[in-house]
């Protein structure tokens, strides 16, 4: 009987901590998106467009998760550095050199990348900014 006690106390005490965790990253998650909205706003939304669609010839859209999602951990860096490269997106090359933002700091890289990979038909989830952080050291 007091095994069952014990056992049951346990068990609710864990789903207690699985609960409390997601909420807090729910709380995070609508944190980053919102302040990665501003920043969205404020430096990529001349090129990509107000609703991630991107410039023409210009600027490649957002809207395609199946970039995003491959190159998900080359993301942080792209946003920071700028890129340079051809990259092919939903079926079109893009050649056009995309400019760095070193004045953004590993929390805005964080809240911007976060904004993007969870709007525009977008749901990839949270990134922390530990996460998007030690992505930055290891930028090629
Ligand atoms: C001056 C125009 C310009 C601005 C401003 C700009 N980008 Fe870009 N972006 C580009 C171009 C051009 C490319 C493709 C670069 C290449 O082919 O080397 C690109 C590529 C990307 C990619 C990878 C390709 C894709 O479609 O998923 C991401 C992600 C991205 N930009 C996010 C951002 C974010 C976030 C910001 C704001 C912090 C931003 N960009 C600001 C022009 C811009």
């Amino acid at each position: 009987m007091r095994l069952n006690i014990i056992k049951a106390t346990f068990i609710l005490l864990v789903i207690g901590v699985i609960i409390s965790c997601q909420n807090q990253e729910t709380i995070d998650l609508q944190n980053y998106i919102s302040s990665g909205k501003d920043i969205y706003k404020a430096k990529c939304q001349n090129c990509h467009g107000e609703n991630g669609e991107g410039l023409g010839q210009l600027a490649p859209p957002l809207t395609d998760s199946v970039f995003l999602k491959h190159n998900k951990n080359r993301l942080a860096c792209i946003i920071k550095n700028g890129l340079n490269e051809a990259i092919t997106v939903q079926g079109k090359t893009y050649k056009e050199k995309m400019p760095a933002f070193p004045e953004l700091t590993d929390i805005e890289v964080a809240q911007v990348m976060v904004f993007v990979t969870n709007a525009f038909g977008n749901n990839q989830g949270f990134v922390s900014y530990q996460q998007v952080s030690s992505q930055l050291q290891q930028c090629k």
